[in-house]
């Protein structure tokens, strides 16, 4: 078994770069299915989802190519299944995604339901509907989705009842190959659906109003492959700004776009840091002891639920009480009791975590509950007094690449060990 040993107390300081977004790869991956020539990505964060996801498509038939340089082939002129290979399914929640396209450019899919990090119950309710809008037929049975459009995909108005991230990816992909137009209201706005839709319009598709609440798209009848860059990780920058401001350090994040940061870079002025915007990087300049902040997590512009465990972890040693709400997902605080053990004050009730700081964190063992929970004890073991050892990586490897050299080339004493 592998941990992380992290020995706090070090100002990190320096330049890191962030890798390409884990959430918009992974649908574009998918969307590559519905491309009758190759496509080519760059800037492709070379992550276990990305390497499950790849998995899955070769299991589909379509020839999948990783070279050095985070360079991804992609050739799915033939794709001969419409049927995943169960497990992989089974290992992450976005392997969902390719119900959408497998339905465009077969017709059918059969797909087993999908996992990820266990942050809520996670239903596919407004995927399904979305679906059942543009004729889809579903048969559910245990843990097993059986969908076919015998008539085709016809386009047709959506409602989302919730600006689902993945539904909205998911009815976008299926739209594009659909008869006539479908316009999707209410939907998501995150950058990776704006990537998503960009990478469409280069394979063909007719998309219009991503990253608004209203996409309009005409269906057209065939898509080809594309090449496309892969736009920055938000979640991963935020998390090196998040580290630069708690260690007190000076860090600049490069490949950021820092119009994406817009809700995390307020907090951490609030918060007392210095933070400098250029055109593609951050600098973070951590002027301790921070002061406590508020947040609310909110679907895209408002603050993300991918960053709340790690700003968690900066109100633990920021001076005063924090409010922390999660309004996005039901079950995301397993990383309180983990932070409590290093010696945080966090109590929770119903959504919302308090947070009496400043805390003298102590270095012990803890695990990485789920992906961002991970990321926030890594955050927690920098600033900790001696020794933090962080179990169930595997949760990390699904979305930070290179996470322990990065902190290395900033200063951060941390390792990954075989115990
Ligand atoms: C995506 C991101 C994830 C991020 C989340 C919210 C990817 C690969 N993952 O996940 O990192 O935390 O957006 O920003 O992009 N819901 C339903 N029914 C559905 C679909 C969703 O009730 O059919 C609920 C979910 O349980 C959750 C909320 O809606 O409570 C948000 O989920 P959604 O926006 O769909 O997140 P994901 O696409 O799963």
């Amino acid at each position: 078994m592998e941990k992380l040993v992290v020995k706090g107390g070090k100002r990190l300081v320096g330049t890191v770069k962030t890798s390409g977004a884990k959430n918009a790869v992974l649908p574009i991956i998918a969307a590559s299915i519905m491309g009758v020539t190759p496509s080519h990505f760059d800037e492709v964060p070379m992550l276990e989802d990305v390497r499950t996801i790849s998995e899955i498509l070769k299991g589909l038939g379509i020839k999948v190519k990783t070279s050095q340089n985070n360079i991804l082939d992609i050739d799915s002129t033939v794709v001969d299944s419409y049927e995943p290979p169960c497990e992989l399914m089974r290992n992450m929640r976005a392997s969902f995604f390719i119900m959408g396209p497998l339905l465009a450019r077969m017709g059918k899919a059969r797909i087993y339901m999908p996992g990820g990090c266990a942050i809520g119950a996670r239903p596919i309710d407004i995927h399904l509907k979305g679906f059942e809008a543009l004729g889809v037929e579903i048969d559910q049975s245990e843990g097993l989705i059986e969908v076919s459009a015998p008539h085709g995909l016809k386009g047709t108005t959506i409602y989302f009842d919730f600006p689902s991230v993945g539904a909205t990816e998911n009815i976008m992909m299926a739209a594009a190959l659909a008869e006539g137009v479908t316009i999707l209201e209410n939907a998501a706005e995150e950058p990776e659906i704006v990537a998503l839709a960009n990478y469409l319009n280069k394979m063909g598709a007719k998309i219009r109003g991503a990253g608004t609440d209203v996409i309009r798209i005409e269906g057209v009848k065939e898509l080809h492959g594309a090449d496309y860059t892969i736009i920055p990780d938000r979640i991963e920058a935020g998390t090196y700004m998040i580290a630069a401001a708690m260690t007190g350090g000076d860090v600049v994040v490069e490949n950021v776009l820092p119009e994406h940061q817009k809700p995390l870079i307020a907090k951490l002025r609030e918060a007392g840091a210095t933070v400098i915007e250029d055109i593609d990087n951050v600098r973070v300049i951590g002027n301790c002891p921070l002061k406590a902040v508020s947040v609310k997590t909110l679907p895209y512009p408002g603050f993300p639920t991918d960053m709340q465990a790690q700003i968690m972890a900066m109100m633990v040693v920021a001076e005063g009480t924090s409010r922390v709400t999660e309004t996005i997902f039901e079950n995301r605080f397993m990383h309180v009791e983990e932070l409590n053990r290093m010696g945080a004050k966090i109590t929770t009730a119903d959504r919302s975590a308090t947070i009496e700081g400043p805390s003298k964190l102590v270095g012990c063992d803890v695990r990485a509950t789920d992906l961002r929970a991970g990321a926030a004890m890594i955050l927690a073991g920098l600033v900790a007094e001696g020794e933090t050892r962080i179990g169930d990586l595997h949760h990390i490897d699904r979305g930070y690449e290179d996470i322990v050299e990065k902190l290395r080339n900033l200063g951060a004493d941390i390792e990954r060990v075989d115990v």
